[in-house]
């Protein structure tokens, strides 16, 4: 079928359309870098109680756009709202991030269930609705889930900021149980996305954070196997709905995972050389990122540098303009301005 010209932009690069002016938004685009998310965010103390309230998250989810005019809103939630639906413990601690209750054994997993997501997520479905109607006629929205991998790394560790070495010797010595936790993962993350669908999500994306720090045969196990498995089953259901896939760090296995999984477009992080990926990757689905975030908060000429260069490898083919990794809490807003304006100039910018 061929894209009506009147389609969303992001959505017409997704279907695999090269657009002069490539679509943009960036990972953790609402945040605390913006003072008016903090403003918000200060009126609750509990961060999960913050994404299940959608008053909240769809004024937050919308904050990043009055501002830079991006041309995909993503919903305000997080990943680990997973582990808290399925009964496990989780609580965001002020200064260190997510703590959770870690499982361990099959028992602990067998303690997991399914089927309360539908109650439990109830706002965050909400939310998506309420942003189908507010976003404007151009900006598509974006729904999202972690990847099983990603999510059982911080189910079994029960933190961030870890060689995830708990998940991955758990994954050597006892596949079969590790496998149930990925197992039960994947039916909640494709029931999960479905449902996101449902209620106004018109593009999902899949973050596995924590995929670049497995071996070959792991990344296989962990990361293609069940992203396929996710793929067939949103498909099944939702056919016309894109799927990106963002296995982080995966370097060379990201070739793998594109002509494997079924995905419609891969998020890269910053360490994918720009020439491989317009060679290997974008012939095979739309490319989103790769600007480094630390660049982003440094700035000035490495900001216009960086950019330019990534707008010039990649625009010749379908692309979404991204960062390599979310937005840092300490990046001053008018430099993504600046990189707003970088963009929604080009190819006028460019300079030649
Ligand atoms: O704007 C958006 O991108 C949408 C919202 C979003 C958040 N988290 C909000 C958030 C999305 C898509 C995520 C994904 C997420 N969450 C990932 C995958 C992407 C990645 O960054 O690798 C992961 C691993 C998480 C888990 C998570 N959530 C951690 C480790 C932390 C603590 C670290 C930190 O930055 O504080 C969070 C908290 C979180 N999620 C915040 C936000 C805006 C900050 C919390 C706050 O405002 O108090």
């Amino acid at each position: 079928m061929d894209t009506q010209a009147d389609e969303k932009p992001f959505l017409r690069a997704l279907k695999g359309e090269t657009l002069s002016r490539p679509p943009f938004w960036l990972m953790r685009q609402a945040g605390r870098y913006l003072p008016e998310y903090r403003e918000v965010r200060s009126q609750t103390k509990n961060f999960l109680e913050f994404c299940y309230n959608s008053d909240l998250a769809v004024e937050v989810t919308l904050q990043p756009l009055r501002r830079y005019n991006m041309d995909a809103a993503i919903l305000f939630s997080d990943i680990l709202v997973i582990p808290d639906a399925l009964g496990q413990e989780v609580a965001f601690v002020e200064g260190r991030g997510p703590v959770l209750e870690p499982i361990t054994s099959v028992s602990a997993i067998d303690g997991l269930s399914v089927g309360r997501i539908d109650e439990h997520l109830a706002p965050v479905f909400e939310t998506l609705r309420r942003l189908s109607g507010e976003i404007p006629e151009q900006t598509a929205l974006i729904g999202f889930a972690g990847a099983p991998w990603t999510v059982a790394v911080y189910m079994v560790e029960g933190r961030g900021g870890t060689d995830c070495g708990k998940a991955r010797s758990w994954a050597y010595a006892a596949p079969d149980e590790f496998g149930k936790l990925i197992d039960l993962l994947v039916e909640a993350t494709a029931h999960y996305l479905i449902t996101q669908v449902k209620n106004g999500a018109e593009v999902v994306q899949l973050f596995d954070s924590w995929a670049g720090v497995l071996s070959e045969s792991q990344f296989r196990q962990w990361v293609i196997a069940p992203t396929i498995e996710i793929v067939k089953r949103v498909k099944a259901e939702c056919p016309a709905v894109p799927i990106i896939g963002f296995p982080r760090a995966a370097g060379k296995l990201y070739e793998d995972f594109v002509n494997e999984t079924g995905v419609d477009g891969v998020s890269m992080d910053s360490g994918v050389p720009l020439a491989w990926a317009r060679d290997t990757l974008q012939s095979r689905c739309t490319v989103q990122g790769n600007l480094d975030n630390q660049a982003l908060m440094a700035g000035g000429e490495a900001l216009d540098r960086e950019t330019l260069e990534i707008l010039k490898q990649l625009s010749g083919g379908p692309f979404i303009f991204n960062l390599g990794h979310g937005v840092l809490q300490f990046t001053p807003p008018e430099h993504v301005g600046r990189l707003a304006e970088l963009i929604h100039g080009w190819p006028g910018t460019g300079g030649g």
